[in-house]
């Protein structure tokens, strides 16, 4: 059978437990080889909608697709096809990452040597092997979800679920994980991942759904998502009280968007489109008014700013 144009397809997926409707009509797409991220808040319904695609809960209405699969109807099939690395680790602390791998091998039948052999490329491209003998309870946590995505991919599925693979790790060991995903993606994987973070989306999903309480409130790609939300942000704190209506005129003049005066903080926000030509008018013209400025500079909006201009855009239009 040819590859399916999308590895994943879910329409209008629900899925209630007692009064929480964790899935409120979901819909999704997932073109083949790409990385696709699942961004959405705590509760938003991520691990729910990963745990019916990889066929451990079963929707209450909808349906998806998964590697060209029905995932209630075909369930046996979809599971052949997919990996998938849970919030909470399966690797085994005791024991080593080589034999861990190995222990995998067998119990998905793999003879002795393969699962040596399948061990043993694993640890290697996941940067591993120097490792190999030590017990996993010393791993770093960047290493342990190394391995966690290596035991996932032994039998190379072609569709990968990663539940918020990189929560609570620290920064370097984050982007140990985002190369990881990458190089997997390179060789042909599709990945559908979920995050609450923003930055995590941007770096890797070639597009993005956002999630709140269990529906799709934006897709699109990080650009085009960025775009709607208007881009950077303009940020100036001020000394003087007395300048604050002078200088929310002026950051007026560059914003894109509607103006946040804070006038206990003495801090006035807006969002821009042109970062560094903005934040140039914006020093020049407030130095020319003799505007004492505490600091001022451009930031990314934060995923709540984001959560909040989704949610609001989403009350005024229904
Ligand atoms: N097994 C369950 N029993 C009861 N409520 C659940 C269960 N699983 C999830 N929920 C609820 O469904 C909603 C979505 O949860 P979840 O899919 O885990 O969100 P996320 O992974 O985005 O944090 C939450 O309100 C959660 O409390
Ligand atoms: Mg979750």
């Amino acid at each position: 059978m040819a590859e399916p144009r999308f590895a994943v397809v879910a329409e209008g997926l629900r899925k209630r437990y007692g009064d929480t409707e964790a899935l409120a009509g979901l819909d999704l797409r997932v073109p083949a080889g790409t990385v696709h991220g699942l961004l959405g808040p705590n509760g938003a319904g991520k691990t729910t909608a990963v745990r019916i695609l990889t066929t451990l809960a079963r929707p209450d209405g909808g349906t998806a697709r998964v590697a060209g699969h029905d995932v209630v109807r075909e369930a046996r099939a979809v599971r052949g096809r997919i990996g998938l690395v849970g919030q909470h680790a399966a690797v085994d602390e005791i024991l080593g990452g080589r034999q861990n791998l190995v222990m995998f091998g067998r119990l998905y039948h793999l003879g002795a040597a393969r699962a040596r052999r399948r061990a043993d490329e694993l640890l290697e491209r996941f940067r591993l092997a120097d490792a190999a003998g030590k017990a996993v309870g010393e791993y770093s946590g960047g290493m342990r979800r190394r391995l966690d995505l290596a035991a996932s991919m032994i039998l190379a599925p072609p569709v990968l679920f990663l539940d918020e693979p990189t929560t609570g790790l620290d920064p370097r060991a984050r982007n140990e994980v985002w190369d990881a995903i990458r190089a997997l993606v390179d060789g042909g994987t599709t990945v559908l991942l979920t995050t609450q973070y923003l930055e995590e989306a941007d770096r890797l999903a070639a597009g993005i759904s956002v999630i709140d309480r269990g529906r799709v409130i934006a897709e699109g790609t990080p650009d085009q998502l960025k775009k709607r939300l208007g881009g950077d942000r303009i940020e100036v704190a001020l000394d003087d009280p007395g300048s604050l209506t002078a200088a929310a005129e002026i950051v007026g003049r560059v914003a894109s968007g509607g103006v946040d005066v804070d006038a206990e903080a003495l801090r006035i926000g807006a969002p821009v489109s042109g970062r560094a030509a903005a934040l140039t008018e914006a020093v020049r013209a407030l130095d020319d008014a003799g505007v004492k400025v505490a600091d001022i500079g451009l930031r990314r909006p934060t995923l709540d700013e984001v959560f909040l201009h989704l949610t609001d855009k989403e009350e005024v239009s229904s």
